[in-house]
Parts: structure tokens; C-alpha cells; sequence
């Protein structure tokens, strides 16, 4: 299928062509909820915890699922490219009600958009990227994987304009997740990620890594993370489906560790790329 169609509401058609009354609730309130899905060499990668976390996050604002796993994935197939490494990004909205108002409308069909896009290789995988510490101003339903996404826009931006690539997120002196992203930090060769308690979307990549720790014997836990420990830390990452593990060198200025790429992401990069290839 051509880069440039996409699927709404039942039927595919050129990206140009799909169009939303401006009464959509995502376009008037960012009522809504989304979904981003890698894909590789064909093979949706751990599609029933992605649609697992699209059902949650459905049900945390109230909307019913407007379809079956087997219906998800029949919209799904004629995208797939067994060539090379894509993404679904899936959007659900509350619809367009005839009116603009804060109340639930009654009876509006809900809006689903699904787009699939290459996985471009991001460049900042290999040398390690920049990141910046910035208060978490987001809300506190971060477990709802949320179109509402401008305090996350307004903090990665914040992150890029000081030249860095994410911002490491802080709430109450406790590390939480990046603007777009889960946080891992390495002290002592343990491997450390922030719980998943409301505070934190859960991310598939971070559930992914937390498994191939148990599984290869590395010594890994979810706990509270104070911001001072990523001071410590000799190994920071950040990690989400479409970039997949990526080293933190230099954060808020300061190198980490020595500034490069450390010992056990190079370990859990390749496992992870082994793991694509088999599950
Ligand atoms: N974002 N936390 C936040 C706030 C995120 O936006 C993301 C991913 C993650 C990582 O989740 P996962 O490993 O399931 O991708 C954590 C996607 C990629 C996005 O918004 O485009």
C-alpha cells in the first residue's frame, strides 16, 4: 500500500483526502486517545500489550472500543510491508457531536484514524544524545496515552531549543519519564526505571526491557528514583517504540559517566534487536 494512504472510519484512502468535521472532540478538546505500534519485517511487535494498553486507555476516558482485536488487525494488514521497519500511529477521538460542548454528546460515532509511516533510524542511537531536566507539568492521568499532548509538545520543545534531545521529567524531586519517552538510569549495574504508578505512560519498550533484564540475569528493579540519582547514575536511557533504547551521554551540561554510550545499553540494544526478530 502507498506511504500516502491512510484508514478512517472504515474506509483507506490518500492521506489528502481524509478529512474530520471541525467538530471532532480531538480537534476541539484533545478528547482522545492514541496508539504507536512498531512493526518489523512484516510483524506487528507485541500487538496484544499495545492493544491491551489502547483498550485501557479507552476505558480511563470512558469510550468503547470500536473494535475487535481480529478487526484492529484486518485494518492493519493491507499496510504491512514485510521490507521494512514501520509504525502505526492509531488515533481515537469521541467524534463530532453537533455542537461544541465539555458534556459526553450521546450517540456520536467515534473518529478512528490509523497511519502507518517508516521507522527512519535515528541517529542519535549510535553516539548517545543530550538530554535536560525540566519539571513535570503534565497532569496526573499520564498512564492514559492521551492526544492531549501539550505539555509534553511545550517540554520536548523546551529540551530541543536548549539542544538536546528529550527532557527527563521531574515531579516532586522524583524522576518520572521523558517528554515522549520511559527513563532508565544504571547505578551499581543495577538497572533502575521509575514505577508505573500513574505518574508514567507504561510504556511496551520499557515492559520489553524490564523482561529481557529477568530473562538474561541482569539486576534490574522499578522504584522511586530521586533526581539527585541520576548524578550517580552510570548509565542514563530513554526508550520508546520508535526509537527504541537510547544512551543519554550529557545531561543538563554535565557528561554521564564518561559521555558515551555505556557497556549495558550496547548488552540490552542487542537484545532487544534479537528480540524483534523473534517475537
Ligand atoms: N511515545 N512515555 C511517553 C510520554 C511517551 O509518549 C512514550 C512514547 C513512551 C514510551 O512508550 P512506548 O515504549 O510504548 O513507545 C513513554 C510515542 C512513541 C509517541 O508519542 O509518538
Amino acid at each position: 500500500m502507498s506511504d500516502q494512504t491512510v484508514y478512517l472510519n472504515g474506509v483507506y484512502l490518500p492521506l489528502q483526502d481524509a478529512k474530520i468535521s471541525v467538530l471532532d472532540r480531538g480537534f476541539l478538546f484533545g478528547d482522545g486517545v492514541y496508539e504507536v505500534i512498531p512493526v518489523y519485517s512484516g510483524h506487528i511487535f507485541r500487538i496484544n500489550e499495545h492493544l491491551t494498553r489502547l483498550d485501557n486507555s479507552l476505558k480511563a476516558i470512558r469510550l468503547e472500543n470500536p473494535h475487535t482485536t481480529a478487526e484492529w488487525l484486518a485494518i492493519f494488514e493491507p499496510f504491512l510491508d514485510s521490507s521494512k521497519e514501520q509504525y502505526f500511529y492509531v488515533q481515537i477521538t469521541r467524534g463530532a457531536a453537533s455542537k461544541r460542548d465539555h458534556a459526553f454528546p450521546e450517540q456520536v460515532q467515534p473518529t478512528v484514524f490509523v497511519m502507518c509511516s517508516d521507522i527512519k533510524p535515528f541517529e542519535g542511537k549510535v553516539s548517545g544524545v543530550k538530554a535536560v531536566t525540566l519539571d513535570d507539568t503534565r497532569w496526573e492521568l499520564c498512564q492514559i496515552k492521551a492526544i492531549t499532548l501539550l505539555a509534553n509538545i511545550l517540554l520536548r520543545q523546551e529540551a530541543l531549543d536548549q539542544g538536546c534531545a528529550e527532557a527527563i521529567l521531574i515531579k516532586q524531586g522524583y524522576v518520572t519519564e521523558g517528554a515522549a519517552s520511559n527513563v532508565f538510569i544504571v547505578i551499581d549495574g543495577v538497572l533502575m526505571t521509575p514505577l508505573n504508578n500513574g505518574a508514567i505512560l507504561p510504556g511496551i519498550t520499557r515492559d520489553v526491557i524490564l523482561e529481557l533484564a529477568k530473562r538474561n540475569n541482569i539486576p534490574c528493579s522499578e522504584q522511586v528514583i530521586a533526581m539527585e540519582a541520576l548524578e550517580s547514575a552510570s548509565e542514563i536511557w530513554v526508550t520508546s517504540s520508535t526509537r527504541e533504547i537510547i544512551p543519554v551521554i550529557e545531561l543538563d551540561g554535565k557528561p554521564v559517566a564518561d559521555g558515551k554510550p555505556g557497556a549495558l545499553f550496547k548488552q540490552m540494544d542487542a537484545l532487544l534487536q534479537n528480540e524483534k526478530k523473534i517475537s
